[in-house]
């Protein structure tokens, strides 16, 4: 039994109003009606003062019944799991974790695995849009830069659908690289992007960058190449989802033996993001930049051993050992941590 204050329907917004500035009303239970009354669940026993203010809005009368007991969603982990983890567990909960598409994956420590249960539900419970949970159990690695992930929560599904920009990409998460948090940079780059360019996407996954300035801009042909044929099979799809099927070609292979074959000396732009290798591939992009030179965007990985200027100074001597140069590095950024003390960093450059 809760205490509570009756009044008549009428007056019932002006006393819910003042119960709430009061700090009286109990807001984890249901208001109720009964007949022409209304019961306001109280947090305790209005004290006389408290009393005295309520009787200037009108009659009421003070009672005490049931009340249903509302459930709100928690907020935030540290919120969902306050009761059943240990402080030091909360302490160690992750702050982020990416969504993609309407599964949610996320990063544990060690101290954390055996709860790893809880927390893909907590996860359900918190966002109404995650449909699926999954954990990081290693680095993201092999020729098509996958991550192995472990089922941890809701639905066992793998394949999904991620909005960016107004664009579409499904996707295993399984099977192929995406990350979301790569979202500002991918609208970065096809911003920069001019009608009638020609661009070479060396490593283009399911199609963010390719895709996203193929929507943006008109008149653009891109050539988007990738050696995962899983990669490929959702890039085919996307380019139908987003209806630029008259702006991107996918092409399924090497980079390298693409490019030598059929791509030299075609290109205003290209695009490397491929940070773990794309050193290894500068020569074969300066070959597919038209012979008046154009823009690279180069990804690579910064660390305290290897720093950006370290990067930036590898790759202008790469460029060099093309027959080409660096003419001016346009712009560079750390696109964003990848590990601790370790970045995603870009170079956009023009190569004459
Ligand atoms: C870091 S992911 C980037 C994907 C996409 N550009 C994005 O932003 O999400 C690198 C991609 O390069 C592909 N890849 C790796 N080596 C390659 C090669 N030699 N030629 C073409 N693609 C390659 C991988 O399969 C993977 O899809």
């Amino acid at each position: 039994m809760k205490p509570c204050l009756l009044v008549d329907k009428s007056a019932g917004e002006v006393f819910r109003k003042k119960l709430h500035q009061l700090s009286l009303l109990d807001n984890h239970y249901k208001i109720r009606r009964i007949n022409d009354k209304i019961a306001f669940p109280l947090k305790a026993p209005p004290t006389q003062e408290l009393l005295a203010e309520l009787k200037k809005l009108g009659d009421f009368v003070l009672s005490s019944m049931e009340f249903e007991e509302l459930r709100r969603k928690p907020r935030d982990l540290i919120e969902a799991l306050g009761d059943v983890l240990t402080p030091f567990e909360l302490s160690l909960l992750p702050r982020s974790f990416d969504v993609v598409g309407d599964i949610a994956i996320v990063e544990l420590p060690d101290e954390l695995l055996h709860v790893k249960e809880k927390v893909g539900k907590a996860l359900l419970t918190i966002y109404d849009n995650v449909k699926a949970v999954y954990m990081k159990y290693g680095k993201v690695n092999g020729a098509y830069r996958i991550r192995p992930l472990e089922h941890i929560a809701g639905e066992a599904k793998t394949e999904t659908v991620h909005k960016e920009y107004g664009c579409f990409f499904k996707l295993d998460v399984m099977k192929v690289y995406f990350s979301p948090r790569l979202s500002w940079e991918h609208w970065r780059i096809a911003s920069q992007v001019k009608k009638g360019e020609v661009v070479v996407d060396m490593f283009a996954g399911v199609g963010p960058f390719s895709i996203m300035i193929a929507k943006k801009v008109r008149g653009v042909m891109i050539y988007a190449i990738d050696i995962n044929p899983d990669a490929i099979k959702y890039l085919k799809e996307n380019i139908k989802l987003n209806s630029v099927e008259n702006s991107v070609i996918p092409m399924l292979g090497d980079a390298k033996d693409v490019i030598e074959t059929q791509l030299r000396g075609v290109a205003d732009r290209v695009i490397m993001n491929l940070p773990s290798d794309s050193i290894k591939f500068v020569q074969v992009a300066c070959k597919a930049l038209k012979e008046n030179g154009g823009i690279i965007h180069y990804y690579a990985f910064a660390s305290e051993d290897k720093t950006f200027k370290d990067v930036e100074e590898e790759f202008i001597v790469e460029v060099s050992r093309s027959g080409r140069s660096v003419k001016n590095i346009l712009f560079k950024r750390i696109v964003r941590a990848v590990a601790p003390r370790t970045w995603q960093v870009v170079l956009d450059a023009f190569i004459a």
